[in-house]
């Protein structure tokens, strides 16, 4: 139940905001006057306060109220692996980033793949953003042995016959000598590499550079960043 007063139970909707990644305190006061905030489905006041059960929203876009929800951007070295503790004792994304909040990767690169992997210890907005019904796109650039030519590029965009079946359209091109920039939907296990198989340009080396609105070139092999307010608005938009 929302309430506007100070000595009642709840957390002020400000507080929820900035430990969601929406920035300072100040910033966040700014998104409620600015009234771009609502508590369920009614413009929040400054101050008003949240239980368990509210919805929370910022520009429409439903926002998770996790006490600790915090979302890392990594650019995932080759010979990592995508898993929270791996029996074999190999080096996982998880030694990567902070041990505190507990976060677990969004679904899964393979261990040679590098890029972009999104850890949270959001569930909520995890399963939303791996969920195949929610279409949110990868893009991929594949170093690849050979050009591919245009009978490629089609059939990656129709679809392509893999042993699990058909593959749903994906955006392909060329962007240069031995290179296939390659954007999917789906999360089928090793489906770039076995794509690029299929239509006779097998990968060599395999980077994420896109997960639905979020890029960055910047952020090294091995390093991290938190994602800003506008990116945590987007992914929660992207995923709506
Ligand atoms: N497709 C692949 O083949 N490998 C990945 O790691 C991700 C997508």
């Amino acid at each position: 139940m929302v309430n506007n007063s100070d000595t009642e139970e709840g957390e002020r909707v400000q507080k929820i905001l900035a430990r969601a990644g929406f920035g300072s305190r100040r910033a966040c006061e700014e998104l409620v006057r600015d009234q771009r905030v609502a508590i369920n489905g009614t413009v929040a006041q400054l101050g008003a306060r949240l239980s368990p059960g509210d919805e929370l929203r910022v520009d429409g876009a439903v926002i998770s109220m996790l006490p600790d929800a915090i979302t890392y951007l990594l650019n995932k070295p080759s010979d990592v692996v995508t898993t929270a503790s791996d029996p074999q004792g190999r080096p996982t994304v998880v030694e990567l980033v902070p041990t505190s909040p507990r976060v677990f990767p969004v679904g899964r690169l393979d261990m040679d793949t590098e890029g972009l992997l999104l850890m949270t210890n959001d569930g909520e907005m995890a399963n939303r953003l791996t969920h195949p019904s929610f279409g949110v796109e990868k893009e991929y650039l594949a170093h690849v042995s050979g050009t591919p030519g245009r009978a490629a590029l089609r059939q990656l965009r129709e679809g392509v016959e893999l042993d699990d079946g058909l593959t749903a359209p994906a955006k392909a091109s060329s962007p240069g000598q031995g290179l296939l920039r390659i954007t999917i939907h789906e999360g089928r296990n090793r489906q770039v590499r076995r794509m690029c198989d299929a239509v006779g340009f097998p990968v060599k080396r395999l980077v994420r550079v896109r997960i639905g609105p979020i890029a960055d070139r910047t952020i090294k092999p091995g390093q991290w960043r938190q994602l800003s307010m506008s990116e945590v608005i987007d992914l929660q938009r992207a995923t709506a």
